[in-house]
């Protein structure tokens, strides 16, 4: 039969050579550790945040593919302007955009939002406008289709 032997456990043999100082320096930054993790962990959230409507309009923008045809920060197709600032813009605005929802010119399809659909997407691009301001360009459409930034 094999015996089992207690093995010392190193630490608590070797702590004899570690001096109060260091122990009380470890426990220190311990503890400073623990406490600024923690108040990482409790802070309130900084900058804006979207609101239930307005993250469910972001959906209705994904799902008429808005995005498409409409650039948000510069970002999305060319055949429409730029909407991230839109609800901002001088003579545009809210009753714009529910004007352009209700009826589109051509080659903007009408699309046929409810009610709710039309507040969420309004909400979205409310809370886009209101989360900074994007510079965008202007394209000319060329005779080859191809497009062409236009310098300011
Ligand atoms: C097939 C492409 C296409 C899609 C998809 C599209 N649009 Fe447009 N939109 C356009 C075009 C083109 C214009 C410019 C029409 C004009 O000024 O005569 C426009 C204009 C607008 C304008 C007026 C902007 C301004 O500054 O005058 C708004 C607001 C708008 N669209 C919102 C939307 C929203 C919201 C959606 C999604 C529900 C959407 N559009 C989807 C093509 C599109």
């Amino acid at each position: 039969m094999t015996q089992v032997k207690a093995v010392p456990f190193p630490v608590i043999k070797e702590l004899k050579f570690v001096s109060l100082k260091k122990i009380s320096v470890f426990i220190f930054l311990l503890i400073s550790f623990l406490v600024f993790s923690l108040s990482i962990y409790f802070m309130p959230p900084s900058g804006q945040r979207r609101s239930v409507l307005a993250g469910q309009g972001r959906l209705v923008w994904q799902r008429y593919n808005c995005q498409g045809c409409h650039q948000l920060y510069g970002l999305g197709g060319y055949l429409g302007p730029d909407l991230s600032n839109v609800m901002s813009a001088p003579n545009k605005g809210e009753p714009l955009v529910r004007a352009f929802l209700r009826a589109a010119p051509p080659p903007m399809p009408v699309f046929r939002l409810t009610e709710e659909e039309t507040e969420q997407l309004i909400a979205f691009l409310k809370e886009t406008d209101a989360s900074g301001s994007a510079a965008p360009r202007d394209f000319t459409i060329l005779p080859t289709g191809m497009i062409k930034k236009t310098a300011r």
